[in-house]
């Protein structure tokens, strides 16, 4: 693991340099302005389809602040598991090296998820709950690792989209543009570790594993990819938005041509990495 300990000295280094108490960067207002765009509108769940043209503009800047709302409880919710994860295996034997990191990166995920479980109590009084699967059970502890790791890279790859755009979209409100530069900073770190772990370990089961066993590995990415994006699509923030059955709106929106392009737009440097690697078979979207 040579090159991977490189690469982690690198990241230490830079976790430990690039330092701040989440618990006093922020400044948070008391409150934010409902006349203020909350998530930038590209990003919006049904931006292109003609559900979102349909829209006046009230109705769009209430839409926007309950799917800003939603991506931070995506975030609170991926992080929890993630986070499990993670802490099973520092310094388990076999993960010697990469507990190195683990420290930074529990450490940090618990702030994450602090800032964001704070914006969406503060500002939507709730978090929105999840259905998410659970991780499937693994005999073999390579599959479920590379389960694990590649799960966490795909979760922190499709939110450091939304969270570059956001933290330089003028249009918001500084709280908002803050936690999506300051995450973004922290996770660009965790996706360059991630992508190590994962290469490391789909070697290993190329190595030993069979045909049928390395297609369920891509056949599961691939829908966990899908099932990523879909969580985007979340009806009850349709329904809070004032917007009407909020199950028939995201099953019009999901399926849109505009909206299957901007996943794949989305997901675009993972998928490449993934397919690069073998670990896809072919695009998602
Ligand atoms: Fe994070
Ligand atoms: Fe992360």
């Amino acid at each position: 693991m040579s090159d991977m300990a490189r690469i982690i000295d690198r990241l230490v280094q830079r976790s430990v340099n690039e330092y701040y108490n989440p618990y006093q960067h922020f400044e948070w207002p008391p409150s934010i302005d409902e006349g203020d765009l909350w998530m930038s509108e590209p990003l919006i769940s049904v931006y292109g389809t003609p559900i979102y043209e349909n829209l006046d503009r009230p109705q769009k800047l209430c839409l926007a602040k309950w799917e800003s709302v939603n991506f931070y409880s995506m975030n609170v919710h991926g992080i929890r598991e993630l986070l499990l994860e993670v802490v099973n295996r520092v310094h388990v034997p076999g993960f010697e090296e990469p507990s190195r990191f683990f420290h930074h990166f529990i450490g940090e995920e618990n702030e994450h998820m602090y800032f964001f479980a704070k914006f969406c109590t503060n500002y939507g009084g709730k978090i929105y709950p999840t259905k998410k699967i659970k991780i499937r059970e693994n005999k073999d502890q390579d599959i479920e690792n590379i389960i694990v790791f590649s799960r966490i890279l795909i979760f922190e790859e499709i939110v450091d989209f939304y969270n570059m755009r956001m933290a330089t979209d003028h249009m918001l409100p500084p709280i908002i543009r803050e936690i999506n530069k300051m995450h973004h900073q922290d996770e660009s770190g965790h996706i360059a570790f991630g992508r190590q772990l994962v290469v490391y370990f789909w070697r290993r089961i190329k190595e030993k594993s069979s045909l049928s066993e390395i297609t369920s590995v891509q056949n599961y990415l691939r829908e966990y990819i899908i099932s990523g994006m879909s969580d985007f699509y979340n009806p009850r923030v349709y329904n809070d938005a004032g917007l009407g059955n909020g199950f028939a709106l995201r099953s019009a929106a999901i399926s849109h041509p505009a909206r299957v392009e901007f996943h794949r737009q989305v997901t675009k440097r993972t998928v490449r990495f993934l397919l690069q690697h073998d670990l896809l078979e072919k695009e998602v979207f």
